[in-house]
């Protein structure tokens, strides 16, 4: 859930600090990219050498600090970096900035500075009866009003030798609290959405028991599908032959070739709101497939090849405003430019290019690396990723584009 998220843990002064170096180790082991934010006096409860060894990043306590470019607008990039900000311990103080919205550390500036519908999870912690009062409750239910989420503190021995409601609860139910916020949003991100989805290859008939055909594996398209489900779109996915499984809430029709996947498609383009294109579809059929059986009978033979329609560009240059066209390109190493041409080409909002390695990455492996070309000029590289995180990650960066 949290592969690949990037997320800023924002520590403020109180005790429950020293032991946020291990809720960094959780988010990291777990393929999230951290970014430290601590107060001045979070930095006197745990050390700034033991947060920037475990998130191997520099931990921000200035709001002066450089950008990778130079510019002296951390705050704003680093709001704009981030999936989600995560505080752990809030103290009663940094409650009262968040909620009146003072700007006087980088902590209190990147919450301001936090894109809207980004989640906020606050972690509470301080002795009870500071926990209680009416100050701190008004703003925590200020701040909920806001949007924010508060995991609410345990009870049980304090700093201050009292026992009771205040400590933090452990890095591990942190962890658990930020990962269900994800499932969450993951579930209900594409409702009322209509997916269409093209799978695996085709097959183009030379005669009636022979084919052409590919290594597709239909395995990205599927996961694709299955992703879309999850995050409550109508997923219509239409395959050429493969051997999997349909995934739970995905309709499915299957075809053989690329006429067949055309036919079968395109009444469902009026209807939805994104196409993505990850079938390896044929780009040659035989011009005429032989009825029966071809005998052997010459030393060699010539079969003459046309065109396949190309579905995904039908559909993309034939589409009403706000329907969203996405596609694959698989190349061989270097062939970004190429990718770079199928997107104006075939005027897509988003071109996955898929490097071919022929072992980790490409047709009938489990896992992918792709790099994600926007129309607006965004790339975005990703890591080798299993086709489940793959297509997560896909549906991620469609989510962000605008709106066309
Ligand atoms: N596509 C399609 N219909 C076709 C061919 C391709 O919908 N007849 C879609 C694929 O699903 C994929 C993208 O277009 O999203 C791939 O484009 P394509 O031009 O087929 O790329 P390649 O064949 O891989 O590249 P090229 O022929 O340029 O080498």
């Amino acid at each position: 859930m949290l592969t690949g998220k990037n997320i800023l843990l924002g520590i403020s002064g109180g005790i429950a600090a020293y032991k946020t170096p291990h809720l960094v180790r959780l988010l990291k082991k777990a393929g999230a990219n951290v970014r430290v934010l601590a107060t001045e006096s979070a930095l006197k409860f745990v050390s700034e050498l033991s947060l920037s060894t475990v998130s191997q990043m520099p931990v921000l306590d200035d709001i002066f600090t450089a950008d990778a470019d130079g510019e002296r607008t951390m705050h704003i990039s680093l709001g704009e970096w981030a999936d989600a900000l995560v505080v752990a311990p809030a103290t009663a103080n940094t409650l009262a900035r968040f909620s009146s919205g003072l700007c006087d550390n980088m902590l209190s500036l990147s919450f301001v500075t936090l894109r809207p519908g980004k989640p906020v999870l606050l972690v509470p912690a301080m002795d009870g009866y500071m926990y209680d009062s009416p100050s701190v409750q008004r703003n925590l239910s200020v701040l909920k009003a806001q949007g924010c989420r508060v995991l609410e503190p345990e009870s049980g021995p304090l700093a201050s030798g009292q026992c009771g409601l205040g400590r933090m609860p452990e890095p591990e139910t942190i962890f658990e609290a930020l990962s269900s916020i994800f499932a969450a949003r993951e579930s209900a991100a594409l409702e009322g959405r209509t997916v269409v989805v093209t799978a695996g290859p085709t097959r183009e008939k030379i005669d009636g028991v022979r084919f052409l055909s590919n290594y597709s594996s239909g395995k990205m398209g599927f996961a694709i599908a299955a992703a879309a489900a999850r995050r409550g779109a109508t997923v219509r996915l239409v395959s050429g032959p493969v051997t999997l499984p349909t995934p739970p809430g995905v309709e499915r029709i299957d075809v053989e070739s690329a006429a067949e996947m055309l036919e079968a498609a395109r009444p469902l383009f009026d209807g939805c709101d994104l196409f993505i294109g990850a079938a390896a579809v044929a780009d040659y059929r035989p011009e005429a497939p032989v009825e029966g059986k071809i005998k052997k009978n010459e030393a060699a033979m010539v079969i003459r090849l046309v065109r396949n329609p190309d579905i995904l560009a039908e559909f993309s240059t034939g589409r009403k405003p706000g329907q969203l066209a996405v596609g694959f390109a698989l190349e061989t190493a270097g062939g970004l430019e190429y990718a770079r041409k199928k997107l104006t080409d075939k005027q897509l909002d988003l071109v996955a290019f898929n490097i071919y390695d022929g072992s980790r990455s490409g047709f009938e492996v489990d896992t992918n690396v792709l790099t994600l070309l926007g129309r607006d000029g965004s790339i975005t590289e990703l890591p080798l990723l299993s086709k489940e995180e793959a297509a997560g990650r896909l549906l991620d960066a469609i989510e962000k584009l605008p709106p066309r």
